[in-house]
């Protein structure tokens, strides 16, 4: 893995706190990472699959967060699912974009901040909100992203 690579991954800074959370925004990140590499040795069809895979964890990680929301009753998830939505608009234009033409790193670049600010601020928010409601969230998360 490069140093480039390195900064893609998961770190402390974005742990919740929430182990099933973490593992599924780790996967997440580790998609990241992998859409780095295949980009950066220009493989279409390893580029191709790591696309697919992150849309696809990046639909079923969004899919859980938001049932969770929707079930405890989050005041925030109006905002909460405009952000996922815009996650997934860029990663569907970033897809048709790669049927013209290479991936930028300057795209990824962009694809991993985005992860990394609704992490450590809008997925923040709705953590102690849970919290409160007295849940234990390891009984209501399933972590099927990173259970693959
Ligand atoms: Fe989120």
């Amino acid at each position: 893995m490069t140093k480039r690579s390195m900064t893609a991954a998961w770190s402390e800074d974005l742990a919740t706190g929430v182990a099933a959370l973490d593992e599924q925004h780790q996967a997440l990140f580790r998609c990241v990472v992998e859409l780095e590499q295949a980009a950066g040795e220009r493989t279409m069809l390893s580029t191709c699959h790591a696309l697919a895979q992150l849309s696809r964890y990046a639909r079923e990680h969004f899919a859980e967060e938001e049932r969770l929301m929707r079930e405890h009753g989050y005041p925030g998830i109006e905002l909460h699912i405009a952000e996922h939505r815009d996650f997934s608009h860029r990663l569907f234009e970033l897809r048709r974009a790669y049927l013209d033409q290479d991936i930028s790193s300057e795209l990824i670049t962009l694809l991993r901040a985005w992860l990394r600010f609704h992490v450590t601020t809008t997925d923040m928010d709705y953590v102690p909100y849970l919290r409160d409601i007295g849940h234990t969230l390891a009984e209501v998360v399933e972590c099927r992203a990173a259970a693959r």
